[in-house]
């Protein structure tokens, strides 16, 4: 069977990266959060001192910018890689209300940009991958054979991602992570360089009232499709 390229995009907390992860283990592919990758820049910049409040201090960022070193690393355990900042796994740091609120800034940055896709293009040069994110169908992998674009309610997205947020113990209100959505989602499609849009050739998938089997089942069925049509 030949292997494929499955890009799949869409607005914040769809549940990219939760779909994305049961598609890669069924179908044997390595899965990249580049969420992820943005998000360990943030901590970095973060830990760095190179927020004043929530201004980044851009040019600070991009001097040490090819120093910082990102690299996933398989957890056998959990069936799939996790992000190490500099050595260190980040996938907990990454995920608080605080990185949340300061990433699309850094995303807005061509540099960083740049910086990460050519990375998350060597990632998947092989092909047999599947990449979630914001801009995989339209400048990472153009050529991907299968091309998703998630949506769902902005109150589903934010009960979704409030609940998450909750069993991990952070102290946020429902109200927080709605606005911390909807602004993402505004600063994502809205910025000069890849802005979040679905690519001409994705499917559009809105989640709002699907579970997550029934979500999974449909995908695969695409994704096997897809495969098939390729391998002939
Ligand atoms: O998927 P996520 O919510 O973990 O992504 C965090 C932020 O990173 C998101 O608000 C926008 C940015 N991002 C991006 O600009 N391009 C990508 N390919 C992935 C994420």
């Amino acid at each position: 069977m030949k292997r494929i390229t499955i890009a799949i995009d869409g607005l914040s907390s769809t549940g990219k990266s939760t779909i994305a992860k049961q598609l890669a283990k069924e179908l044997g592919y390595a899965y990249v959060d580049t969420g992820a990758m943005y998000r360990a820049v943030t901590l970095f910049a973060l830990r760095s001192g190179f927020f004043d409040d929530k201004k980044l201090k851009k040019s600070l960022l991009l001097k040490t910018l090819p120093n910082i070193r990102l690299k996933f690393v398989p957890n056998e355990e959990l069936g799939y890689a996790e992000i190490y900042l500099d050595g260190e796994n980040a996938e907990k740091q990454i995920r608080t209300m605080e990185v949340s609120s300061l990433v699309s800034t850094v995303a807005t940055v061509s540099e960083v940009r740049q910086f990460l896709v050519s990375q998350q293009k060597q990632m998947g040069k092989d092909k047999g991958v599947v990449m979630d994110g914001r801009d995989i169908g339209t400048v990472v992998f153009p050529d991907a054979e299968l091309k998703l674009f998630l949506t769902a309610s902005d109150a589903k997205r934010a009960t979704r991602r409030y609940r998450e947020l909750l069993e991990k113990g952070d102290e946020v209100t429902y109200d927080e992570v709605l606005k911390n959505v909807q602004h993402r989602d505004f600063i994502d499609s809205t910025r000069e360089d890849s802005p979040l849009t679905q690519a001409d050739d994705a499917i559009r998938i809105d989640n709002s009232d699907m579970g997550l089997q029934e979500q999974f089942e449909r995908i695969l069925g695409l994704a096997k499709r897809v495969i098939d049509r390729s391998s002939k």
